[in-house]
């Protein structure tokens, strides 16, 4: 199984070649699945969403696409207060917290972008106990060969350099869950700095911002490319070097009774062209 993670968007702040580069190496590649985990547009104008829809429509890939705090609109208050999703539905797709199942994983996004919160930053995220029990639920007769992922745009991990950053709201609650389900991955973004990881006993695993130019240093334009299935996995995050991307660092992982962990050493499965 093949899987390509895109993350971060963000039409409106999009550099064309960069995302034009993404629809040719997705046709090269040939993930059976791309996902993509928030923060499809900048200010979610109707500009920048009929963006984010003419990207969609042209990749030839199923797509699991889920939104992050960007969807939400910065300054039309009756919009976010009244209704926050109504451009995401009108112009990306009906859930905001689709479930996509294929022949080897069964995949279920959720959405941790708030309206507003008992905070100054409204950027933070956060998970509520419906969610977690849908993840339960929907986990429950799931076959035990199938890989089991989650996707949700805020973090729930943080690398050194982010720690800044916040964590998703109720993370420890949810990840007990998580665990109690077999969720194997979960897939984020919203920090645009790419990283995969394993926190007790899952895969944690964030693409960059995959096009825009809203980048921190050191960090690339980046998606992430994950092969293999639930006993192995490999991640290899591509990065924009010049006028395309290339295969730069693959983490690989493990599961041992039922928990992931990092195998070492780890071989590229992809050679330079
Ligand atoms: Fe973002
Ligand atoms: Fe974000």
């Amino acid at each position: 199984m093949r899987i390509a993670h895109l993350s971060d968007l963000h039409f409106g702040r999009d550099q064309h070649q960069v995302a034009d580069a993404i629809i040719s190496q997705m046709n090269q590649l040939q993930p059976d699945l791309v996902i993509i985990s928030g923060d499809l547009t900048q200010n979610a104008t109707h500009e920048e969403f009929q963006a984010a829809r003419r990207f969609l429509d042209q990749l030839q890939q199923p797509a699991h696409v889920i939104p992050g705090n960007h969807d939400l609109s910065p300054t039309n208050l009756p919009e976010r207060f009244l209704y926050p999703w109504r451009k995401w539905q009108h112009y990306i797709q009906p859930e905001t917290e689709p479930t996509t199942e294929t022949e080897d994983a069964k995949i279920l996004g959720l959405n941790t972008a708030r309206r507003m919160g008992w905070y100054l930053d409204w950027s933070r995220g956060r998970l509520n106990e419906q969610q977690m029990q849908r993840v339960e639920n929907e986990l429950q007769n799931t076959q035990e060969e199938k890989l089991r992922i989650v996707v949700a745009h805020h973090p729930f991990w943080l690398p050194t350099r982010s720690q800044h950053r916040k964590l998703v709201g109720s993370r420890d609650e949810a990840l007990t869950i998580f665990d109690q389900a077999g969720v194997d991955l979960v897939l984020g973004g919203h920090i645009h700095l790419a990283f995969a990881q394993t926190l007790q006993g899952v895969v944690i695993s964030h693409a960059g911002t995959t096009t825009s130019d809203r980048l921190i240093p050191g960090q690339p334009n980046s998606f992430n490319l994950i092969d293999g299935n639930r006993q192995r996995l490999t991640i290899t995050e591509w990065d924009w070097q010049k006028n395309r991307f290339e295969a730069g660092k693959t983490t690989g992982f493990l599961r041992q009774n039922g928990e992931w962990q990092h195998s070492r050493p780890v071989e590229s499965p992809y050679q330079p062209n």
